[in-house]
């Protein structure tokens, strides 16, 4: 596995793959890797020749109170798992290399609507940052496929659209979020999860998993389910930020029984978000 730091490196190795004619995938993440991050990599490497893993933590997606010096930062971890999964580059670029101005008042992408409802609502100017680093990333790499974790339903379709928008020749992959045994969606997030806490956080994910069964047995009134639902999540102890059933591709009202349901709940120190595809779920 190569490991680069610097763009000209990355851009002079990469045109040799290309030259090699090899279809290059870029799985984007900002390090702390745990078995949630295999199922990108692995459809990454099922869908080219060449799979770039690039490393930012990306100061731009932090919101005020979100803590950016404290996230977790484990590059030798990540390094030693992204060997033992064959990898074949990864790239460790620092902040100069990817905001050579000043952070503070750089290029912005912008995704409007999307970015401002559910997550965005609660972390504004997140998916700001989300779409103004991953923008930068294609623009260094220039992947033809890049590959995000289905967990993130939200910052998936961010990425669809800027994607869309911008004409990027790039095909966007949405990987199938990894479960714990008791049904937890895997996340960095869930070490902020006490013991008791952690026995309840399968909650979130059966609350989801009983509403898109609703759903399929025909209940219509998803108002219902979704004040249900958030009863049910407080009773249990967490604090929702929202649970709502929406289009799977604008996160607007249902027109068709295409749906997912999203919901993002606090439980105790954790920020925990999840969601269920009602047409894939069986
Ligand atoms: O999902 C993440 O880890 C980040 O939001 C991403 C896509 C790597 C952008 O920093």
């Amino acid at each position: 596995m190569e490991r680069i730091e610097k763009i000209n490196v990355l851009r002079e190795k990469l045109s040799l793959v290309r030259k090699a004619d090899k279809k290059i995938a870029l799985v984007p993440t900002m390090g702390n890797l745990h078995e949630g991050h295999l199922s990108l990599v692995k459809l990454a490497q099922s869908l080219a020749d060449y799979v770039v893993v690039s490393i930012f933590v990306n100061p731009t997606q932090f919101v005020a109170g979100e803590d950016f010096e404290n996230y977790p930062r484990t590059l030798e971890a990540d390094l030693e798992y992204l060997k033992h999964l064959n990898v074949d580059l990864v790239f460790i670029p620092d902040m100069a290399e990817v905001y050579p101005g000043d952070v503070q008042i750089t290029t912005e992408v912008v995704v409007p609507e999307l970015d401002s409802i559910y997550c965005g609502e609660y972390r504004p100017g997140h998916f700001k940052g989300v779409a103004t680093v991953v923008c930068k990333l294609f623009n260094i790499v220039q992947p033809e496929i890049a590959v995000f974790g289905e967990k993130d339903y939200q910052q998936l379709l961010v990425i669809r659209s800027l994607v869309k928008n911008l004409n990027l020749p790039i095909d966007i992959y949405g990987a199938a979020t990894m479960r714990e045994t008791d049904g937890l969606a895997m996340s960095s997030r869930n070490m902020y999860l006490n013991e008791t806490e952690r026995q309840k956080a399968p909650v979130l994910y059966k609350a989801l998993m009983a509403v898109a069964k609703s759903i399929k047995r025909g209940e219509s009134n998803y108002q219902n389910l979704e004040k249900n639902a958030i009863s049910s999540l407080k009773n249990a102890g967490f604090k929702p930020e929202y649970f709502s059933i929406c289009d799977s591709k604008t996160l607007k009202p249902p027109i068709n029984q295409d749906v997912v349901i999203v919901a993002a709940a606090w439980l105790g120190k954790a920020r925990l978000i999840d969601n269920v595809a009602v047409q894939s779920y069986d």
